[in-house]
């Protein structure tokens, strides 16, 4: 089946496929944007223009999440990596304990993190089990007055997912990098929120950071100036040079998005294209076994072995022949991981499962 482009259907875990929609209004305005005579590469990023760009992005991520007034937005580099020791750097005080649920290999790296700067708690860790579950949130034990409960929604090279928000005392914190805008969130349950840009939001280059304020007054008095929240927030994410591009291509992702039904649209189609690829595991009598339990089932990363190594790299090639891209798993878990992000197409999903079904037949 072809693509527009002669594309291939892309199932990197990230960067990732971005819609082509988006991609075609951003080479339109490459070379001149709106009359400007310049791309947004080239622009300041302190003119009017990008101005205009950045503060409608953070309007339409408000309105897709329903972001209330009491939190800031913020537009950062750095990667969620950064995130992880930016959390503890400002919220983990001498004399404070900071409860870590690790559901995946990202969860390990917070918590990696937060070890460096004081007492992290981890209060679940399904490492025993190679995550392959993400908990019912009410059966971990907690601790009484942390500074704050550190959570990864969905752990994107294990395909393990929280289906809900979570309730709990202490503030909440969440790496939300592989399923931001995939499906509704309450975010008024979240003292911070993070995701790196390059999966569902757009390119490399920009986290998103969104803080309460009564949250982000609890940061020191005193922070190295970049790794501050409470000086980031003060400038409006301009206390440095922003990454301007990938701040303008999440701003046509967003609008894209409010174009196509927002988050209940994304969600909707999202389930549809995952449900096709796990009916086809389900489906395999035992040839194909999903890596996360059934509950936990994400609906970006699908992750599922197959009987051998060899019948794994054969899978791959011959996926790889009929454009099927990107299918190798991580190597922590083997097998094939198929990662579709908001903007991947459900074609990309029925390509698969039909291969799936015929490699099978012929391999079972
Ligand atoms: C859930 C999650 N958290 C954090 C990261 C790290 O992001 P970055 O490479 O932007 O630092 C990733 C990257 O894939 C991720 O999937």
């Amino acid at each position: 089946m072809s693509q527009p482009y002669d594309r291939v259907f892309n199932f990197s875990a990230g960067p990732c496929t971005l819609p082509v929609e988006v991609l075609e209004e951003a080479k339109e305005d490459l070379l001149n944007y709106k009359s400007t005579g310049m791309s947004v590469m080239e622009m300041s990023h302190r003119s009017k223009p990008f101005e205009k760009i950045l503060a409608e992005t953070e309007a339409d991520l408000r309105t897709l999440l329903s972001i209330p007034e009491n939190y800031k937005v913020l537009f950062l580099q750095g990667g969620a990596s950064l995130q992880f020791s930016m959390i503890p750097l400002n919220f983990l005080g001498a004399g404070q304990t900071a409860d870590y649920i690790v559901t995946g290999a990202w969860g390990e790296k917070a918590l990696e993190a937060a070890n460096l700067v004081g007492t992290a708690n981890v209060a679940y860790d399904a490492k025993a089990q190679n995550y392959n579950v993400a908990p019912d949130f009410s059966s971990i034990p907690l601790t009484t007055g942390a500074a704050y409960v550190h959570f990864t929604s969905n752990e994107t090279i294990q395909g393990v997912e929280f289906p809900t928000d979570p309730t709990v005392d202490s503030p909440l914190i969440c790496d939300m990098s592989s399923d931001i805008l995939s499906r509704a969130v309450d975010v008024s349950k979240y003292a911070l929120i993070y995701a790196g840009a390059q999966k569902n939001m757009g390119p490399a280059g920009a986290t998103v950071v969104i803080i309460r304020d009564d949250f982000l007054a609890l940061g020191p008095a005193k922070q190295h100036p970049i790794l501050d929240y409470k000086l980031h927030a003060k400038n409006s994410s301009m206390y440095n040079t922003p990454p301007c591009w990938t701040i303008y291509m999440c701003g046509l992702v967003y609008k894209h998005l409010l174009k196509t039904g927002g988050v209940a649209g994304s969600n909707e189609r999202n389930t549809a294209k995952a449900n096709t690829i796990y009916d086809a595991i389900d489906g395999s009598n035992g040839f194909y076994k999903g890596h996360a339990q059934l509950e936990s089932r994400s609906i970006m990363n699908v992750t599922f072995t197959l009987p051998s190594e060899e019948l794994t790299s054969a899978f791959v090639k011959q996926a790889e022949a009929i454009q099927l891209d990107g299918l190798k798993g991580h190597r922590s878990v083997g097998g094939i991981r198929a990662s579709i992000y908001n903007a991947f197409p459900i074609e990309g999903c029925q390509a698969l499962a039909s291969f799936m079904k015929e490699f099978a037949a012929k391999n079972g």
